[in-house]
Order: structure tokens, then sequence, then C-alpha cells
């Protein structure tokens, strides 16, 4: 692995092109968060309707009036408690926020990721810099660089190399923008975690009337191949019978479930939560690419620990199978 051209990213961001990076979640693809041109190349390259908001990527300790207002108290007490980190806020926008930015908002998602090598980037830029995760739209987020060349070929004229992302799914997002707090999209800062700094539970984006957020669309994060999860109890009864109908098929579950078979590709997951979560896109990305006409997870545990993954498998099963538009 090269060391990542630092320079060469900030001169391109400068100049208002793209930049993929690694974060803490997944590769961001990135631009200039204040040059709509740039920021237009984002949707051209993602294939992403143009009425989805950005999050803003900013270096550490930033200084949020720039890009909110107001900014809300609560705000302010957990971007001390976990930035860097996997936790997008959604607050009222500056206007100086391009529209293109924010959706036609009136908010805005700011975080500050937590990798050395985006830090390094944002610090150098000295600005914010819009990104969504760097796959075609709808698609499995990317976790390595090679990912992102997959996903986005030649339309990114430069993707850091940081290694696989360590967390592996994307960011918390909780919506400050509205009379309660709300999460909107479910990841490694859980409910409770917030609730211990801001006093009070975030509602959860399915009971709070979420605005557009293309990761609540139903179908994100999906593979091409179609994809069920099966209860761990009936695992080996569902891969017998697929293989009975002559089906090729992929499986992701424990290695204790495995099934040895020539018609199975068997993606071995690890029960660790936090494995598991690190793991889980490029386990997708392997089987949807080996060409097999089932994928079939076992699906994980219920319970707060396990949300932010069941959330990413729900979405992935009710995609699945269908082809780019
Ligand atoms: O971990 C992450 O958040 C990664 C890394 C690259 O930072 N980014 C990411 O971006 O997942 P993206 O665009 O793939 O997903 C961000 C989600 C989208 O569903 C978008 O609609 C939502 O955040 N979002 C951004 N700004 C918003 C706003 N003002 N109001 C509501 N939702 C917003
Ligand atoms: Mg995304």
């Amino acid at each position: 692995m090269k060391p990542p051209d630092i320079d060469r990213a900030v001169a391109l961001l400068r100049q208002g092109e793209l930049v993929a990076f690694p974060t803490e979640t997944v590769y961001g693809l990135g631009a200039d968060a204040l040059n709509p041109d740039a920021v237009a190349k984002i949707f051209r390259a993602k294939g992403r309707p143009a009425d989805h908001p950005l999050i803003v990527h900013l270096p550490p300790k930033p200084t949020l009036e720039l890009w909110a207002n107001p900014v809300p108290q609560a705000a302010l007490r957990l971007a001390e408690a976990f930035w860097p980190g996997p936790l997008t806020l959604i607050l009222p926008r500056n206007r100086r926020v391009p529209d293109i930015v924010t959706g036609g908002q009136e908010s805005v998602g700011l975080r500050v990721p937590d990798h050395p090598v985006a830090l390094e980037l944002l610090l150098r830029f000295a600005g914010g810099v819009a990104a969504p995760s760097a796959n075609r739209f709808g698609r499995i987020s990317p976790t390595t660089a090679a990912h992102v060349r997959t996903e986005l070929g030649d339309a990114v004229p430069l993707v850091l190399d940081g290694g696989p992302c360590p967390v592996g799914i994307e960011s918390t997002i909780l919506d400050l923008s509205r009379s309660t707090p709300a999460i909107l999209r479910p990841g490694a800062v859980a409910a409770a975690d917030i609730a211990d700094v801001i006093g009070v539970e975030p509602e959860s984006g399915a009971d709070a009337g979420a605005p557009r957020v293309s990761g609540s669309l139903p179908g994100h994060y999906a593979p091409r191949t179609p994809l069920r999860l099966v209860a761990p109890t009936d695992m080996a009864a569902e891969v017998a019978s697929r293989i009975g109908q002559g089906l090729e098929i992929g499986v992701l579950a424990r290695e204790a479930q495995r099934v040895r078979n020539r018609q199975v590709l068997w993606q071995a997951a690890v029960p660790d939560r936090d494995t598991y979560a690190h793991d889980l896109y490029a386990h997708l990305r392997a089987l949807d690419e080996a060409q097999l006409q089932l994928i079939l997870v076992e699906a994980p545990p219920e319970g707060p620990e396990w949300l932010a993954v069941n959330d990413r498998l729900r979405r992935a099963a009710s995609g699945s199978g269908e082809e780019d538009t």
C-alpha cells in the first residue's frame, strides 16, 4: 500500500475535483462543501438523486457556527463527547451551506470522522468536505480502497488508501433540528450513549417521521443477488433445500453452521459484534461478486447491540436482486 497522497488530495479538492478517502465507518467520496459545481460531480459519479443531502466532514474542534445556525447546546455536548467518531449531527443549517449539499432542506449533516487519513486531509484542507459513502447509489458501501475502485472506476481521480475501515458500517445519524432528538440511522454510537450525554433518550427515525434520508430507504445497501435472512435454527434445512433445488448459493453464517458442498460458497461470520460489523460489507460484496443465485444470511441476535447491523441486513435483503436503474 502506497502512503496516501494528501498533498495531491488537497490540491484536487481546491480545484473542485473529487477525492475518495477512508473514514472509520466506510469510504467517502468527497468534494469541497462550499463549491456547488464540485459537489454536483459527486451526484453524477454516484448516480444519486439530487434531493438526497450529503454529510459535511469537518476537521477536529470545528466552529459549528460556520455550518449551523442556531447551534443547539446538545450539539456542543455531543460533539465534545463523540467527535472524532461515528456520529452525524443534523442541525439547522447556516445559510452559506449550498442547497446542493442540504438537498434543499433547512438542515445540514455534520461529522468529524475518526481516521488518521481523513483527519489529516481535513486539517490540511482546512474546510468542510461534503461526502456520501463512495458507492453507486443504493449499493453496498465500500470499506476498502479496492471496493471504491470497483464501484466508481475512473469517475474519481484519486482514492486515498487507508486500509480497511475499522468500524465497517455507516455513522449513527442524530437529528437535532426538530423539537425532539431522533435517530434517523442507527450506527456504532447507540441511543443509550447519546442519552447519557444529553439526558433524554432519542426517538428512532421510524416513529419520528424522518425527512428524506437515502439511508432510510428500505432498499439501501443492497447486493444484486437476492438475499434472504434465515433464523439460525432454520439454516441447515434451508441450505439443504436450496442445494436440492440445484441452486448455487452463498451463505454468511457462523463456522459452526458450515455445510460443505460444491454448490455452496461459505463466508464464516465472526459472532463478536464489532468484528461482524467490520467484515459485513466485504462479505456481502464477495458473495455478490461470485455470480450466485441466492445469498442466505444467518440472522444475528436481536437487541440494541445489534440494531445497526440488523438495520443494514434488512435493507440489504429488501433491495437485493434489483439491477441498476
Ligand atoms: O459513516 C458515514 O456517515 C459515511 C462516511 C463517509 O462519513 N457517510 C455516509 O453518507 O454514509 P451517505 O450520504 O451515504 O449517507 C448519509 C445519510 C444519507 O441518507 C442522507 O440522506 C442523510 O445522511 N443526511 C445527510 N444530511 C441530512 C440532512 N440534512 N437531513 C436528513 N438526513 C441527512
Ligand atoms: Mg451511502
